[in-house]
């Protein structure tokens, strides 16, 4: 019988949360893309990767992140740097109002905390430019704090896999996504699970064609075989 026919049993949340869990790291152990923002901890540097990435694919940011830490290598080098400089470097990544931001982040982390990005998520937040996933990746990536992050491919691996029905970027959904991927993060083991569920996300769990098929969640997702939750799916 193909698969779509095939009565499946129903799954306890928390047999689902352990499951996703397990095989979520074991995946991650042997598919995980070599990027060269997880070869370091400084923070201002994951910041830098991660205001690049809010807009840019990956494969257009890996240059553009070397050049640009080579260029600015500290938030204190940025601070100082001359804005018309630091746009025309950003430039290839699109003309837009992030180089300005990150600078002026890089302004304040000079002011206001001595040169270094803060670690505590309200002073993060309180940041221009720097919303909750941003906050959430740079507080795991970089802290190695159990906070969790939602971005595009986080949130459609979370409804998938735990049926999480409902406008995602609107209450009661969004709340419940940002709940659920707290509470799916292993104690302890913020920065391999986010970066495990960014990479499931990004290169098997995609949004068209989800590799269902060799996917290590099939006896959990809600979505199996098709990748889809609803209408927003
Ligand atoms: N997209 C945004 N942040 C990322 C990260 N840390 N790794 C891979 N893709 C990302």
């Amino acid at each position: 019988m193909p698969p779509a026919f095939r009565k499946r049993p129903r799954v306890a949340h928390a047999r689902r949360l352990q499951h996703f869990r397990r095989h979520l790291l074991r995946w991650y152990a042997t598919h995980q893309r070599p990027l060269p923002w997880r070869r370091t901890r400084d923070p201002y540097a994951i910041l830098v990767s991660e205001i690049m990435l809010q807009q840019t694919q990956v494969d257009r940011v890996i240059p553009k992140y070397h050049e640009f830490l080579r260029k600015y290598p500290t938030t204190r080098a940025l601070a100082t740097a001359n804005p018309r400089e630091v746009r025309k470097t950003w430039y290839p990544l699109g003309y837009n109002i992030r180089p300005a931001r990150l600078q002026e982040i890089a302004r304040e982390a000079v002011t206001k905390y001595g040169g270094a990005i803060p670690n505590r998520h309200e002073d993060l937040m309180a940041m221009d430019g720097v919303g909750r996933y941003t906050a959430g990746a740079v507080l795991s990536f970089a802290f190695r704090k159990d906070a969790p992050i939602l971005d595009t491919n986080v949130r459609r691996v979370l409804r998938r896999v735990f049926g999480v029905h409902g406008d995602p970027m609107r209450a009661p959904a969004q709340q419940r996504l940002w709940d659920l991927a707290a509470a799916v993060i292993p104690k302890g083991k913020g920065y391999v699970f986010n970066q495990a569920l960014m990479d499931f996300g990004a290169t098997l769990c995609t949004a068209r064609k989800p590799a269902c098929l060799v996917c290590p969640m099939q006896l959990v997702c809600t979505a199996y075989p098709d990748g889809r939750v609803d209408d927003h799916g």
